[in-house]
């Protein structure tokens, strides 16, 4: 363990693990460290960080990556098929081993019962960086860039269109009440959000101010919304792009949509893109998209996460 008293190791495995004031400070500290990338050196050192990935990366491989790199430790960044896990290694075995090394674990993987087991051994603290349920680091720098935008998250309106069954929807559902956001998901019968994640984040959303709801309609759902936000049809691992296009189409974001949406409305998504689908490329590329900001908040998000789960 890297702690000298007993208290239980913090991990980040979905997004209510952080408390609406604890979130509130990650997302301070993730202000501050954008504004000073190099002044924050928790792992100076040689600490080391594994970052693990049994899925495709780009954004979360290079942002984690980076922003150890900058807080003073070194990455380790490890492909899961790969690992000794890639045959059959149990995940248990591997955190008690990972933790003898690596001052944090973070890991994206499939099932959410693989990031828990993986915690449930780990002195060290292990991160989610998705799940086939959650995508909580995403959600962390969805947030920073609506708060950049907007100075507050409390009271506004997120609506989600598209897959609402995914772990983009259920990390908005559940990082967004956190937040103090109404936060909307529009979606067809059988890509509605998981009943349980729903009635978590309708009970988060009670002490914070904001609410949770599903709608099918995609129109009515971005009745002044001031985010727009949407995500691939298709995640990773799933089957059935042509089924899903066909149900999914009524529910794409586009000029017609944003005319529903607050004057002001910002458009997110976590990215890849796959323009002509869940997003033309008008809205994509266009003015109220903020994707680009979004994706190097990942690593301004990210860094504050590492520091401040380190620090308990
Ligand atoms: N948004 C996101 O997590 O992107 P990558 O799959 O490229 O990491
Ligand atoms: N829902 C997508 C997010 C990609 C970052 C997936 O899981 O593939």
């Amino acid at each position: 363990r890297h702690r000298a008293d007993s208290a239980p190791t913090r991990h980040f495995l979905k997004d209510d693990d952080l408390s609406p004031a604890e979130q509130a400070e990650v997302l301070d500290l993730a202000d501050a460290m954008k504004k000073d990338p190099y002044g924050y050196r928790p792992f100076e050192g040689n600490r080391t960080i594994a970052v693990l990935f049994d899925k495709p990366s780009t954004r979360t491989r290079v942002s984690f990556a980076v922003g150890i790199a900058e807080l003073g430790g070194v990455p380790l960044i490890i492909d899961g098929g790969t690992s000794q896990m890639g045959r059959g290694e149990p995940i248990e075995d591997t955190a008690r081993v990972l933790e003898r090394h690596v001052d944090a674990i973070v890991w994206r993987t499939g099932g959410q019962e693989r990031i828990e087991a993986m915690a449930s051994v780990s002195g060290v603290p292990v991160i989610n960086a998705l799940t086939d349920e959650y995508h909580p680091c995403q959600i962390l720098a969805d947030l920073q860039t609506v708060r950049e935008n907007f100075g507050r998250t409390a009271g506004l309106t997120l609506t989600y269109l598209g897959d609402g069954a995914n772990n983009m929807a259920h990390s908005y559902l559940l990082g967004g009440a956190t937040a103090g956001m109404h936060v909307r998901v529009a979606a067809p019968a059988g890509y509605q959000p998981d009943p349980g994640i729903l009635a978590r984040a309708a009970e988060v959303a009670k002490g914070t101010g904001g609410s949770v709801s599903v709608l099918e309609e995609a129109a009515a759902a971005a009745e002044g919304a001031h985010v727009i936000a949407t995500d691939t049809w298709v995640s990773m691992g799933q089957e059935g792009k042509e089924e899903r296009v066909a149900v999914l189409m009524p529910y794409q974001v586009n000029a017609v949509l944003m005319a529903r949406a607050d004057s002001e409305a910002i458009v997110l998504h976590c990215l890849p893109a796959y323009r002509g689908y869940e997003i033309t490329a008008e809205v994509l590329d266009g003015p109220d998209s903020l994707v680009w900001d979004q994706s190097e908040n990942r690593r301004h998000a990210q860094k504050a996460l590492l520091q401040w789960l380190w620090s308990r």
